[in-house]
């Protein structure tokens, strides 16, 4: 008897075979999975050292935050899965002050593991009473003359809707107390790291001019005054400009709230995730 095959289909029908077994061997689909869930005792600890050098000026020597925000959280707004976690701490978060770092590959991994392995740490405790805090916020500190919360207020200051995923129990103490300390920081890809709040006082033949500093560069500066109107200058034509660093236009609250009504505000600073 003879079986004649037809050599394409059995040359398919290998090829096929061949691709199968590949893909079931290769360890490609375990990248896919998550790169930083197996990591060894010792890389996490590599990704400790890591995170010390890099990320703690920010986030803390523990990852309890400052700067920016507490990254002992099981979920991260910006960072829900593995991938997106590794593309924040290459890339940063655009448009805040969270910047791109540098790492190789394997230092990213082990730095993003250490990270995901902080977020199975507690949350911190918040040291007052968010309820009472809010009561703070609308009556006794008039917050909202200045800040935006949920849609309500007055954006003189910056935005508050989501600010306890942004920052710690100590920062927004200092930030209350002694806002002149902490000014948020944005970073500008072509410009570095620039203070979002920069209270500018500019003289021109048209008169005196106080506010916050909106853009600025070689030529030209734009800030927006007290009243919200935005103004733009030449430099060259102006008659003075100064940059009052580690000024805030926010009063210290450390001599109009008590102790109390600034834990409590703090707390429900902390309970502001939206
Ligand atoms: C110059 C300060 C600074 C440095 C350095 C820095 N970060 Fe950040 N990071 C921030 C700020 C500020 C934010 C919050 C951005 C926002 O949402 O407004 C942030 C946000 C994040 C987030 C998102 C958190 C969330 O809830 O979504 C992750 C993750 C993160 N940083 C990880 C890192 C790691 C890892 C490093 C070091 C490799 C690092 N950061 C270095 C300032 C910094
Ligand atoms: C007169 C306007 C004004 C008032 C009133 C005011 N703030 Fe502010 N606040 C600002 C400005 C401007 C900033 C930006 C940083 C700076 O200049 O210090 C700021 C910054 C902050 C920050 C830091 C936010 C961050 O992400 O870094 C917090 C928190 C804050 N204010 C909370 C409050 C609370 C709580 C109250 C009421 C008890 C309050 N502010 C009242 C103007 C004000």
């Amino acid at each position: 008897m003879h079986l004649s095959f037809d050599s394409t289909a059995l040359r398919k029908l290998r090829s096929l075979f061949t691709l199968l077994t590949l893909t079931l061997a290769s360890p490609l689909h375990l990248f896919a999975q998550s790169p930083v869930g197996t990591l060894s005792a010792e890389e996490l600890s590599a990704g400790q050292s890591q995170f010390e050098i890099h990320c703690a000026r920010c986030h803390g020597m523990l990852g309890e935050g400052g700067e920016g925000p507490s990254l002992k959280r099981a979920q991260l707004t910006h960072a829900a899965d593995d991938a997106t976690l590794l593309t924040v701490i290459a890339g940063g978060i655009p448009g805040t002050g969270m910047p791109g770092i540098r790492l190789s590959a394997k230092d990213a991994r082990s730095v993003a593991g250490y990270v995901r392995s902080l977020g199975a740490l507690p949350a911190e405790p918040m040291p007052g009473d968010p309820v009472a805090g809010a009561l703070v916020y609308r009556s006794t500190g008039n917050c909202a003359s200045c800040h935006i919360l949920h849609g309500d207020g007055v954006g003189l200051g910056p935005e508050l809707s989501s600010v306890g995923l942004k920052r710690n129990a100590e920062y927004l103490r200092r930030a209350v107390t002694n806002p002149e300390v902490e000014q948020p920081r944005v970073v500008d890809r072509f410009r570095g790291t620039l203070n979002a709040f920069l209270t500018v006082r500019i003289v021109s033949e048209y008169g005196r001019y106080e506010g916050m500093r909106i853009n600025e560069d070689e030529f030209t500066v734009q800030m927006r005054d007290l009243e919200g109107n935005i103004h733009s200058f030449e430099k060259a034509k102006l008659i003075s400009y100064e940059k009052a660093l580690g000024h805030s236009f926010m009063p210290g609250y450390s001599a109009l709230l008590d102790e109390k009504q600034i834990v409590d505000v703090v707390s429900f600073l902390m309970s502001q995730r939206g």
